[in-house]
């Protein structure tokens, strides 16, 4: 019967019908089993053995048709296949360039030894202002657009906070690098709500502002290029004094402020240079408000903006390309 049945099937499915039928539960084979009992003691030994060797053919049936239907699958497709049409290529996922450019900083400043450290993006008005010696009515508050979550609870305008966080936890000497998302209530051609800080620090005995310029310079002619010049000017944070504006030299025409044709160049709006980071030696103010004595520490700050690098390191002109998900500008980072 199963012989029959075997040569009337033309799909697998259809082969697991007939095991299920023959070889199942309350198959053909289950049903004489269920039998047994109504022989006598002496009959059972052989009618065992003989069920046993049915079960054994049968199985042996199906396993056969089940291989042979599969090699006229594989024959079937082997004849209609055509090794000289290209192959498709695997989809290949990739890393955003925002976090591109995190990790190509980062990993800048571990191979100089610093350590990474990353903080909650909900923080305490402590962390993100008064111990960078911004107390509460102090008007420097005022240059950042803060998101309050509730009284004395913000979404942190700046990865600054990782400063006051690991200094609470650590001893000098230290150099930390901290990477994140930091938010400001902003929103604008060159400015979104939410963007990407890395954060710099280095305490110790007899940290200068040398050790700062040395540093950034080292850092901007590793990302940018040797030819990269850097300059400080003069500038104003509450958590650092001296505090300087850091400027290189423009990406696009080498510091000319013009191109190699004349025109004007539209990135550093002709001056050749690009500002590139907030910096400073950190104020005895902030070490105080963390534990550490100001007349024994010294130590320098800074902190970069990611999207502004990113942008600069790969020619992109409009920073809110970064956060729309355009499958054609995300797909041109893969591989590199
Ligand atoms: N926190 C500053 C900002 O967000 C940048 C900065 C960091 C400046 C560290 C000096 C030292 O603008």
């Amino acid at each position: 019967e199963l012989e029959k049945a075997l040569a009337a099937i033309s799909s697998l499915q259809e082969l697991e019908a007939q095991r299920v039928n023959f070889l199942g539960r309350k198959g053909h084979l289950a049903q004489i089993m269920s039998r047994l009992p109504e022989l006598s003691p002496e009959e059972r030994p052989a009618f065992g053995q003989a069920a046993n060797a049915v079960k054994n053919k049968l199985t042996a049936m199906l396993e056969e048709r089940r291989i042979s239907m599969e090699q006229e699958k594989e024959a079937a497709l082997l004849a209609n296949f055509d090794a000289t049409l290209p192959g498709r290529k695997p989809w290949q996922g990739s890393l955003h360039p925002i976090t591109r450019a995190m990790e190509e900083v980062t990993s800048v400043f571990q191979n100089m030894g610093y350590q990474i450290v990353t903080g909650p993006e909900v923080d305490t008005d402590f962390h993100c202002f008064e111990a960078l010696n911004m107390p509460p009515e102090h008007p420097a508050r005022d240059m950042q657009d803060t998101l309050y979550i509730q009284d004395k609870v913000v979404l942190r305008t700046h990865t600054s906070t990782m400063q006051v966080r690991t200094m609470l936890k650590n001893k000098p000497p230290l150099a930390i690098i901290a990477p994140g998302k930091v938010y400001r209530r902003d929103s604008d051609l060159t400015h979104t709500p939410m963007f990407h800080q890395i954060e710099g620090l280095v305490v110790d005995k007899h940290i200068t502002m040398a050790d700062l310029r040395g540093t950034l310079t080292a850092f901007l002619q590793t990302v940018f290029g040797k030819q990269t010049k850097v300059r400080f000017r003069p500038s104003f944070f509450p958590f650092t004094e001296p505090s300087v504006e850091v400027d290189m030299s423009c990406t696009q025409c080498a510091g000319k402020g013009h191109l190699a044709d004349g025109s004007p160049c539209r990135i550093c709006k002709t001056t050749g240079w690009l500002e590139i980071l907030g910096a400073g030696m950190v104020d005895p103010a902030v070490f105080e408000s963390v534990g550490y004595d100001p007349k024994e520490i010294t130590g320098f700050a800074f902190g970069l903006g990611v999207e502004r690098i990113a942008m600069l390191k790969y020619g992109i002109t409009d920073l809110r390309i970064n956060f729309e998900n355009d499958m054609r500008y995300l797909s041109q980072f893969t591989g590199a």
